[in-house]
């Protein structure tokens, strides 16, 4: 019996793990500067902390849980997101006591049973950060900016950022009664999941990708123009304060998790067909009172992290790879001095970011380049006895096949130009 991994839950193996960590620490990085601190909850919670914060008749809980009963015959859900979990640890651990404004991000996995494909796994990890404490639009431009800086340090450009606002739980309810009217008379033109969704989570409509329900999503009548003064006021100012990010209007953008209200946003990159959104958030002012703390607002978004490293493999062919450098060298003499260099590379902090290897079998100069290749290697520094005895070296740069004899003193700064080229 062969075992394998469970459908959907996929290895990130070795030749992998070099991008994530590199995402997390500039993300962690990042993050900090901002003033945020992590937290680290529980991969399992209480499933009711779901069903009362993403929302009884949402896809995540309805269809997208894995929920069981332990042997106390307590329904337990693996966390399909972040934000209902922290907002839990929120209140019982009274972090409104500790500041006025809570900062928190996190990194980590969450489970969906969803249909596996290109970008939408079963189990798949997010970025995500929630400011707690504060219904100031000026939060949400912080979070918005902070996200659009973060997306461009991972070396992100072609990734778009769009905005819409719900409004307050009572311009929701208002705008679904209106839409369910306007729906009344197209009930044949929708698709039955969208004939469902009338009943019970009428805003879903707009998401649905199905031509004919998108078409009559695309006729309907604006949210925009059913806000109160005060969500519009507080979208206006939130636009007003993104002056300079690229920003797109997503005049019916609403979210698949029912806490929403007011600001919302997701961002999209081409690359990754229908499963777009890299990430999205939004302000869920309602959610700490619901599940049981003070009247508190609240913003967050999340990233999903394969989804970016899906998007860094398209606009950046490579950024997958390490910097590798190897270094072939052929006889005793030259091994020796192959050893030492490495030493002084792995050292020196002008080389911080590149792993450099050594020839370990003792191998043939032309199997020990097919090694370099296989690592995926951007310099091969070559050794041999004639180098050697001349105080020179090989660099070969294997991204522009070009190889370059150079006298040992300038090892440094030639290779240092090979692998910034
Ligand atoms: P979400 O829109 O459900 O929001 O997920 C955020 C991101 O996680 C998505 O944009 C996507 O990149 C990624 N994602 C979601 N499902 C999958 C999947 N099955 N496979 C791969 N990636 C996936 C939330 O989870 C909210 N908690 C975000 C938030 C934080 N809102 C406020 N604070």
């Amino acid at each position: 019996m062969k075992y394998k991994a469970v459908r959907g839950m996929d290895d990130i193996l070795p030749e992998d793990a070099q991008i994530w960590q590199w995402l997390e620490k500039t993300a962690r990085t990042e993050l900090e500067f901002y003033g945020y601190k992590e937290i680290r909850t529980p991969i399992l919670e209480e499933t009711g902390i779901f069903v009362r914060g993403i929302g009884e008749t949402t896809d995540i809980v309805t269809k997208e849980m894995y929920t069981f009963n332990d042997k106390r015959e307590r329904s337990l859900a693996l966390r399909p997101e972040g934000t209902a979990p922290i907002v839990r640890a929120y209140i019982e651990h009274a972090l409104y006591n500790v500041s006025p404004e809570c900062r928190l991000y996190y990194i980590g996995p969450m489970f969906r049973s969803e249909r596996p494909q290109k970008g939408r796994s079963r189990q798949f990890h997010q970025i995500g950060v929630e400011v707690l404490g504060t219904n100031s639009p000026y939060a949400d431009a912080e979070i918005i900016r902070q996200v659009n800086s973060l997306l461009k340090l991972f070396g992100l450009q072609n990734f778009t950022i769009k905005v819409n606002s719900l409004g307050c739980k009572t311009d929701k309810a208002a705008f679904a009664e209106s839409f369910k009217k306007y729906l009344s008379d197209k009930k044949a033109r929708i698709c039955d999941t969208c004939r469902d969704r009338m009943k019970k989570n009428v805003l879903r409509v707009l998401d649905c990708k199905n031509e004919s329900c998108a078409e009559i999503a695309r006729q309907a009548p604006d949210i925009a123009d059913n806000l109160c003064g005060t969500c519009k006021d507080h979208i206006a100012k939130v636009k007003n304060a993104l002056k300079g990010v690229k920003l797109e209007e997503a005049k019916n953008l609403v979210r698949g998790l029912d806490y929403y209200t007011g600001t919302v946003f997701e961002i999209t990159h081409p690359s990754l067909g229908a499963q777009d959104a890299i990430g999205a958030g939004g302000r869920y002012d309602n959610l700490v009172k619901d599940l049981g703390g003070p009247d508190t607002g609240a913003v967050g978004y999340a990233l999903g992290m394969e989804r970016i490293i899906i998007a860094l493999k398209k606009e950046i062919p490579g950024s997958d790879c390490a910097k590798v450098v190897y270094i072939a060298t052929l006889g005793d003499a030259a091994k020796i001095r192959g050893i030492q260099i490495a030493e002084k590379l792995r050292k020196s902090e002008s080389f911080a970011d590149i792993i450099v290897l050594t020839d370990v079998k003792e191998a043939s100069l032309k199997s020990q380049m097919r090694t370099a290749d296989k690592n995926n290697a951007r310099a091969v520094i070559i050794l041999g006895e004639n180098e050697l005895r001349e105080g020179r070296l090989t660099i070969r740069n294997m991204v522009k096949k070009t190889e370059e004899s150079v006298e040992e003193n300038k090892l440094f700064e030639i290779l240092k130009n090979a692998l910034e080229g």
